[in-house]
């Protein structure tokens, strides 16, 4: 059987053979046969937008990996500026690598002062700091106007680099905005999770140490949200970035479509619907409301490409246990792993192919760790930063064309244009 397909043209007899390479097939032929013809694909479902070497996914087998490590061992063994020093440059760094990226990153995540006392502090005393997040990153775009030099290596790794390390100051200082509490300084002898945990709750200690334990599992949370390939924000930040725009907007871009409820706002979701639900023995009656429609989603259930249980979702579900261990037994616990219980046994779900995803149990880990539920999308877009940067990266230099897809126009053919007075 040969690894191909042959598209005909019926109009003209010509036939083009097109190899099926790693599941798809390439575009630039047919196109060459076809020109003009385009193919309706909602939501790009059946569509390579790009190439990359970054992350691989197999969603029916559940496999996700960062430059060919498996997901598995980089939770286990590595630390999440590792794992955005990887995303970036291709390979793990050595240890003088290792040293002079962690330092470099430590050293920038001092925000501007006008960032937050001009920018941050104008906004409404109860506005939601995913909204804040999104538009200070935008807004950085203006403090470090050289940005736009896009092909410049130094400037753009410089650019890098100080978006990383602001993303967990600038995440904090939309907390203490909202709940009303003064701005706290990074501490540079801190690691990038304790520092973020310092600027979150320090009070008025002098030096605020978080419990190991917690810094860790914060971590790991952040390595397993570093990279998905070509989801809805990474999309946005190819597109955006594929106009040219400087990192700072085009990361902004990607932000916005992560703030959604059906991306990386669902982590948001599960816990108002775990509330809602109230008891384990409710449970049965909402699964029975989602499958005729009338409960909404299975929040933190359902993805577009595992069709499998999410490999992340599994580590955030042992993790729980050790935060919990810590922390005390969060008491919606008992309802989400009722609700996956039954969910998995169920036909409507497992005739779907719906596994419970990241968002699933990384809510639960982060109210456990003290987090107020307007932040748990503001800690995906942290560590997603440096998954966002590597595609812009790689997209600038495989030399991308602007994304700029076609549409089936469904409207009104054309028609005259009738004064007002006469319609
Ligand atoms: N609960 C109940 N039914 C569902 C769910 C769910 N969570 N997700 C999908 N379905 C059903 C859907 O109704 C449809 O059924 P039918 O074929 O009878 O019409 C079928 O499964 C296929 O759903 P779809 O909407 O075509 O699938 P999609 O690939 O377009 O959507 C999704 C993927 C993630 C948007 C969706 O599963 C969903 O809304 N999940 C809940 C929100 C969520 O947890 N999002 C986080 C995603 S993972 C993290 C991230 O991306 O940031």
């Amino acid at each position: 059987m040969p690894d191909s397909i042959t598209i005909t043209d019926n109009r003209t007899g010509e036939s083009v053979e097109l190899p099926i390479v790693d599941g798809g097939v390439e575009a630039t032929e047919w196109r060459k046969l076809l020109p003009n013809i385009w193919f309706y694909d909602e939501a790009l479902m059946t569509t390579a937008m790009t190439q990359s070497a970054i992350t691989y996914l197999d969603g029916d087998a559940g496999i996700l990996r960062y430059r060919g490590y498996p997901i598995e061992q980089l939770a286990e063994q590595s630390t999440y500026l590792e794992v955005a020093y990887l995303l970036l440059h291709g390979e793990l760094p050595t240890e003088a690598q290792y040293e002079a990226w962690t330092h470099d990153i430590t050293y920038h995540t001092y925000i501007h002062e006008n960032v937050r006392k001009r920018f941050l502090e104008g906004f409404h005393y109860d506005a939601h700091p995913m909204g804040m997040l999104v538009s200070a990153m935008a807004a950085l775009s203006t403090f470090y106007p050289e940005a736009k030099e896009i092909f410049d290596q130094d400037i753009r790794q410089k650019q890098i680099v100080r978006l990383i390390a602001k993303m967990p100051t600038l995440a904090a200082a939309c907390h203490r905005f909202s709940v009303g509490m003064p701005f706290v300084y990074p501490d540079n002898t801190l690691s990038f999770a304790e520092n973020f945990l310092s600027m979150m709750n320090k009070v008025a200690e002098p030096h605020y140490q978080a419990d190991p334990r917690l810094s860790r599992a914060l971590d790991l949370l952040f390595i397993l949200h570093a990279d998905h390939e070509q989801n809805c924000g990474t999309t946005a930040m190819r597109t955006v970035g594929s106009a040219h725009a400087d990192p700072y907007i085009a990361a902004s871009a990607a932000a916005a479509a992560l703030y959604g409820p059906r991306h990386g706002g669902a982590n948001e979701q599960v816990i108002h619907m775990l509330n809602e639900i109230g008891s384990i023995d409710n449970v049965e009656a909402f699964v029975k409301s989602v499958k005729d429609g009338s409960g909404g989603r299975l929040q933190g259930f359902g993805h577009r490409v595992y069709k499998n249980y999410d490999p992340r979702a599994k580590i955030i579900k042992q993790t729980a246990d050790d935060v919990f261990a810590i922390t005390g037994k969060s008491p919606l616990l008992d309802i989400a792993l009722k609700l996956e219980d039954i969910a998995l046994s169920d036909e409507y779900f497992t005739s779907r192919k719906l596994y419970p995803n990241v968002d699933f149990y990384s809510g639960l880990i982060y109210q456990a760790l003290g987090f107020p539920i307007e932040m748990f999308t503001v800690l995906f877009a942290i560590p997603r930063t440096a998954g966002w940067l590597a595609h812009w990266e790689e997209q600038l230099e495989q030399d991308a064309k602007i994304a700029r897809p076609r549409q089936l126009y469904v409207g009104v053919p054309e028609r005259s244009y009738t004064p007002i007075a006469t319609r």
